[in-house]
């Protein structure tokens, strides 16, 4: 076997990308290796949302090369995959002519193809963005993807929202539902291959809808009832919702189905209506305001995460101001602040009124210093529960790690089942863990007697 070394930037969905491309590859004779040093293929899954994210990449292939070199090892195939690929198609071999193939991210299932084209001339640059007929996800084999115990699925893909300062709908093209019958195809093997936690992905995961019955109000809501009815699946999350796609079957699926964690992220991006209309987000602060209204009437202990993007052009402090009261009045669990960075090709980057970098970086200063002082609250609110944790992970000082049903992340190195030595045994099971300590980003438990 050839080895092949994938590195993953971006979000969660690039992570399901690199997943099935490691198997697809293993399929045609690429082993997947942690190590980059003797790889035949090197792929970097690249991620454009902001310009940060994008320099990354050509700066990490400048490391690889020179690694390489110094080491004088044989060159492997260079590929760059993901959004960057998407956006810059063949400007990376012009900027960097190291890299012998570029793939878009619905692309990627032509790899074999183009690997055999550079395998036959290894002169000639192989760039594939399409954006195929048969969508990706019906060319993928699900069967011999490895597994773990909490995995992601893409149900929904792309985006037509066009927000002025996002590159996605660009990078991933337009809003695509994957049939019902797939989602469930694949999640029902993986559930065989050890698979106890779904998290379903979309860019606006909260519009997906089953296309083949153009009739039917079969929702997100109802697929996740579909997916809960699987045994062996015992908790279901979902990522990224659009406040404009929040629908009230959606809602009432936190309080009906169990295996449905009781967290949403639900990005609103600014305080200030000002803003979200020059953003093009489609909605104000008090149409948010009003669904979260809704979401804690169904489901009243559910944890409510955020993106926040700080010194959009236009923003000014009292915007700012009104994004930190938005702040205070929902008390966020947890969120994520960006600066923004201005990308090509986006309505934003052609407006007037930039904010200064140093005011952005004080703005965001202070939105994380009020989103870390509630995220602290809700962590200590937590403290006595006793809970039930699902088992993913052990880490290097022996402890179990898993999420809270908000989102959490767990560690559990206390209590009468650790005097066991073969922890690992653990993994993959729900067990009830008592939150003795929170922490700014984690939580600390021990498990409970009746565990
Ligand atoms: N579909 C999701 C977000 C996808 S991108 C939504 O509608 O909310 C993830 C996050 O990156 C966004 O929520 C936004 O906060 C941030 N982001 C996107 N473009 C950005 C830019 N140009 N500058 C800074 N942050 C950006
Ligand atoms: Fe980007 Fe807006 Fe689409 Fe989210 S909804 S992916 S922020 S364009
Ligand atoms: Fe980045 Fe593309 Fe995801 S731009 S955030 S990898 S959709």
């Amino acid at each position: 076997m050839k080895k092949l070394f994938i590195k993953t930037y971006g979000c969660q969905m690039n992570f399901y990308d690199s997943d099935h491309m490691s198997n697809l590859l293993n399929d045609h004779g690429y082993e997947a290796s942690e190590e980059i040093k003797g790889a035949d293929l090197v792929i970097l899954n690249t991620c454009h949302i902001r310009d940060k994210a994008a320099e990354k990449m050509y700066s990490d292939l400048g490391r690889i090369k020179k690694t390489y070199e110094n080491n004088n090892l044989k060159k492997p195939i260079i590929a760059v995959a993901g959004c960057v690929a998407q956006a810059e198609g063949k400007e990376i071999t012009k900027r960097s002519p190291w890299v012998d193939l570029v793939v878009g991210p619905q692309a990627y299932t032509d790899l074999p193809k183009l690997l055999e084209k550079i395998n036959k001339n290894s002169k000639k640059k192989e760039i594939n963005l399409r954006f195929p007929e048969v969508p990706k996800f019906d060319q993928l084999n699900f069967d011999t993807k490895k597994c773990k115990v909490s995995d992601f699925v893409t149900i929904q893909e792309g985006c037509d929202k066009f927000c002025s300062f996002c590159v996605v709908p660009f990078t991933r093209g337009p809003e695509y539902s994957r049939p019902r019958k797939s989602i469930l195809e694949e999640i029902k093997i993986m559930a065989q291959n050890g698979v106890k936690e779904v998290i379903l992905l979309g860019q606006n995961v909260n519009a997906w809808r089953d296309n083949s019955n153009k009739s039917s109000s079969y929702n997100l809501g109802s697929l996740i009832e579909d997916i809960a009815k699987i045994n062996e699946i015992q908790s279901i999350r979902y990522t990224t919702s659009h406040p404009l796609d929040m629908d009230l079957d959606l809602i009432k699926a936190h309080k009906n189905v169990k295996k449905l964690m009781p967290y949403l992220h639900l990005p609103i991006q600014s305080g200030s209506d000002n803003i979200l209309k020059k953003m093009n987000r489609k909605h104000t602060v008090s149409e948010y305001l009003k669904i979260i209204e809704l979401v804690r009437k169904y489901c009243k202990d559910i944890a409510i995460s955020s993106d926040f993007i700080v010194g959009h052009p236009g923003e000014t402090k009292e915007d700012h101001q009104k994004t930190l009261d938005i702040i205070n009045e929902v008390e966020f669990a947890s969120s994520f602040s960006f600066m923004y960075s201005s990308r090509p090709g986006t309505k934003s980057s052609e407006l007037d009124e930039i904010v200064d970098e140093n005011i952005k970086k004080v703005r965001l200063h202070e939105i994380q210093n009020r989103l870390n002082y509630h995220q602290l609250i809700f962590n200590k609110s937590k403290e006595n529960l006793v809970i039930p944790i699902l088992i993913t992970d052990k880490n290097k000082n022996n402890q179990l790690l898993g999420r809270s049903p908000y989102n959490q992340t767990v560690y559990i190195n206390e209590g009468n089942f650790l005097v066991e030595k073969n922890i690992e045994k653990f993994i993959g099971s729900m067990l009830k863990v008592k939150i003795i300590k929170s922490n700014q980003n984690s939580l600390l438990g021990a498990f409970t007697k009746n565990a």
